[in-house]
């Protein structure tokens, strides 16, 4: 029987998960079908619900429902309980079970991996924001084994809340402060919405001080090239936009749900086709 899985968020329309999944599946043989749920605020209860009456396989979670959608789980996986969210439902059948998974870190991560110069134990990163990206992303890293890591936010508080989540070399600096010290970095990672489209003039910090030696990586992909990477660019670093982290976070959801190895090359060609 065909197998269904689906993203729910709000707004859901522009989503590329439902087109880089379906590659997936016909490069692999699998029955599935992917689907864009919208679910407004007030229908994510009787929506989760709806993955147990209708059988649904697994469903990734978007904006705004990645926080609020863990109260309507059986079952928190690791993870996911320390980042705060979830991003990837597996409905397990056998047990009548929903569990939640977060694929956002560790996709990240696999984004990054071939793109290290040392191990990451000896990489000194300066995260940038401490929203839900920022979140996935630092409890990810911080679990993987970075040791020198560094928190910057608009809103210094968030910043040291998520420091101290993260454990306790972990700091927490001020926008400004970052910025001054950029040079002390090995990779820099933009997760603050800021140049985001439709405002890609802005830039979360100045880059004046980066050394072309740091790795300057942005979570946006849209546009493909923020501008903190073009000036980035322009300081001769190297640059890697976000586009490795959402194919690797579907990736991540699709070997969760069908236990087989994702066929990513396929995946990320279908948003590399569609956002460059
Ligand atoms: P997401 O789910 O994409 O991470 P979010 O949880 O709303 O979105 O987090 C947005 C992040 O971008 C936060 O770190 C936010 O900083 P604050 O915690 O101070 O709000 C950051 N951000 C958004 N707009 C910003 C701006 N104009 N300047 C600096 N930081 C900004």
């Amino acid at each position: 029987m065909t197998q269904v899985f689906g993203v729910i968020g709000n707004p859901v329309a522009h989503s590329l998960s439902p087109m880089m999944h379906t590659a997936a599946y016909r490069e692999t043989g699998i029955s599935a079908a992917y689907v864009p749920f919208h679910v407004k605020d007030d229908g994510l209860s009787d929506a989760v619900r709806g993955i147990r009456g209708l059988g649904l396989a697994g469903i990734n979670v978007t904006v705004p429902h990645k926080i609020t959608v863990m109260e309507y789980l059986d079952e928190l996986d690791e993870t996911a309980e320390m980042i705060g969210a979830v991003n990837t439902i597996i409905h397990d059948k056998k047990q009548n079970k929903l569990i939640g998974y977060n694929t956002d870190g560790e996709g990240y991560l696999r984004s990054l991996r071939p793109r290290l110069k040392k191990p990451l134990a000896d990489t000194r990163v300066l995260l940038l924001g401490a929203g839900g990206a920022g979140r996935a992303v630092a409890v990810t890293l911080a679990k993987k084994g970075v040791r020198q890591l560094t928190i910057a936010n608009r809103t210094l508080s968030s910043a040291e809340a998520l420091a101290e989540d993260c454990g306790e070399e972990v700091r927490a600096l001020p926008l400004e402060t970052a910025q001054a010290s950029l040079m002390e970095f090995d990779i820099v990672i933009n997760s603050t919405s800021v140049g985001m489209t439709p405002n890609t003039g802005q830039m979360p910090i100045s880059l004046e001080k980066l050394s072309s030696r740091t790795l300057v990586s942005d979570l946006i992909y849209t546009p493909w090239k923020t501008r903190f990477l073009r000036e980035a660019d322009k300081k001769g670093a190297e640059t890697i936009n976000g586009a490795g982290m959402f194919v690797h976070q579907g990736a991540m959801a699709f070997e969760i749900w069908t236990g087989i190895q994702a066929p990513v090359k396929v995946m990320e060609r279908t948003v590399v086709e569609k956002l460059r």
